[in-house]
């Protein structure tokens, strides 16, 4: 099939490619020139395991191209995937669907053909109607476009494993048996034929299938973490209690590691504007659990804070942040990804930095991006020349490399040899061998 993927971060950019990968014609749009040109080059303008390889083979065979032009993308296709950003509106608690809504009227007077138009954007539940009604008075083609809802459940670091393989797919429609239903069958055969259980179903549900996934999700590393504050209280290990609770079935291990918590560009800002979205229904009584998982992630970024305080003070006897030297491993919002969007280690950097520590930051793919946002804390590519002459070291994402740093390399250099592991993920005899004092949340 020929198709355009409208809006090219790191939703779009990856479809693109795996739709290419599936054996389609490709053209993505951006509308972002330079992001077209790295994207043709045949690179991701961001780090996405595997993403440049399979962006590279497909830009070779000419299979996959992108442009800055929406005449270019609404005569190429007439199967039109939108899949631009919808980051929580500044200052509100809302998703900012502007441009959700300047993509598809851009788009829209250029569509003289019947055409489908297939949402993957993260929306609050009623958007499908208004994107219908848009693309009927703007498009000469009219009722001809039909609009349908595919939510993308895809997580950052296993993008291409989860467009390719997911474990669902969603496929909202107006009504049974439509056009659009065809094509999108047609788009995604070889994902269903392989088995992928594939749900039909109506506009809202799709749409609602987003959120109350990313809700699900949010709360249930909010529940562990609260039962790390429950732990913190009783002298009680908050990892073994997940990995106890995660054998049972019904619950599961995966998704319950306690730490710092939540972040990243879409469970943050899907928890809030599923409240929000809830609430204007009338059904703000059912999003209660929601408001407490949010209050439980933004507790874990102070209680880090707390935790460095109460350490420095145990053995300085000096609690005062100001004036002390604290290097921070992660700047990510989770490992194997650049993205820094909310991230829960740049809150607490950002935080300590405020009240008066000169902070060093190490990543290894995220510190050109945390550079551009958080000029006021100090940046260095070497983790362990990072943790010289620091008075308290925090490791706040991660990343495999960090796991792999043999603390007796470390020990000598530190005035103080404290640690705090915020994700739990630190071997604390190791590092309590080497001469450190391990804390961690939610661990005795
Ligand atoms: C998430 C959803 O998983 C995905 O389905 C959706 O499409 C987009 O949002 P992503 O943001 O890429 O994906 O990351 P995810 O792996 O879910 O992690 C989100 C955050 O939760 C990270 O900050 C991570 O560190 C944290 N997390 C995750 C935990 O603290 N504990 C866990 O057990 C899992």
């Amino acid at each position: 099939m020929k198709l355009t993927v409208v809006g090219c971060g790191y939703l779009g950019a990856t479809h693109a490619a795996c739709m290419a990968e599936l054996g389609h014609d490709v053209l993505g749009m951006d509308s972002d020139m330079d992001k077209v040109a790295t994207l043709n080059s045949g690179k991701a303008p961001f780090f996405e395991r595997d993403l440049d390889d399979l962006l590279a083979k497909h830009t070779a065979t000419g299979r996959l191209k992108f442009t800055a032009s929406y005449a270019e993308a609404a005569h190429f296709a007439d199967l039109h995937f939108i899949g631009v950003g919808t980051p929580q509106t500044p200052g509100e608690d809302t998703y900012d669907l502007s441009h959700l809504y300047s993509a598809v009227r851009q788009l829209a007077p250029r569509l003289t053909g019947p055409a489908v138009v297939a949402v993957k954007s993260t929306v609050p539940v009623g958007t499908a109607p208004r994107v219908r009604d848009l693309l009927h008075e703007f498009a000469p083609a009219g009722d001809r476009v039909e609009v349908a809802w595919n939510p993308e459940f895809l997580r950052e670091s296993f993008a291409i494993e989860d467009t390719l393989r997911p474990d669902r797919l969603v496929l909202g429609f107006e009504a049974e048996h439509t056009w659009a239903e065809i094509m999108l069958r047609e788009c995604f055969a070889k994902i269903i034929e392989s088995g992928t259980p594939t749900i039909v179903t109506d506009w809202a549900t799709a749409e609602l299938a987003k959120g109350a996934a990313n809700s699900f999700l949010a709360t249930k590393i909010s529940f562990i973490n609260a039962m790390a504050e429950i732990c913190e209280k009783s002298d009680a290990d908050v990892h073994q209690l997940a990995e106890i609770l995660g054998h049972d079935a019904r619950i599961g291990r995966r998704g319950l590691r306690p730490g710092l918590g939540f972040g990243g560009g879409c469970l943050p800002k899907d928890l809030r504007g599923f409240i929000t979205r809830a609430a204007t229904l009338g059904a703000a009584a059912a999003t209660g659990i929601l408001h407490e998982a949010d209050a439980v992630n933004t507790r874990r970024r102070d209680a880090v804070v707390d935790l460095a305080r109460e350490q420095l003070a145990r053995e300085q006897l000096d609690g005062d942040l100001a004036g002390k030297r604290i290097s921070v491993w992660g700047a990510a919002f989770k490992p194997n990804t650049d993205d820094i969007r909310d991230s829960p280690a740049l809150a607490v950097a950002q935080k300590l930095h405020e009240l008066g520590a000169t902070v060093t930051v190490t990543d290894p793919k995220a510190l050109d991006n945390a550079r551009k946002l958080h000029p006021e804390l100090d940046f260095i590519d070497d983790p362990i020349a990072a943790v010289q002459d620091a008075d308290l070291l925090l490791h706040l994402t991660e990343w495999a490399e960090f796991g792999h740093i043999d603390p007796h390399r470390l020990a000598h250099r530190p005035t103080q040899t404290l640690v705090i592991d915020g994700r739990g993920t630190l071997n604390p005899d190791t590092w309590r061998q080497a001469g450190w004092t391990y804390r961690a949340l939610g661990r005795p």
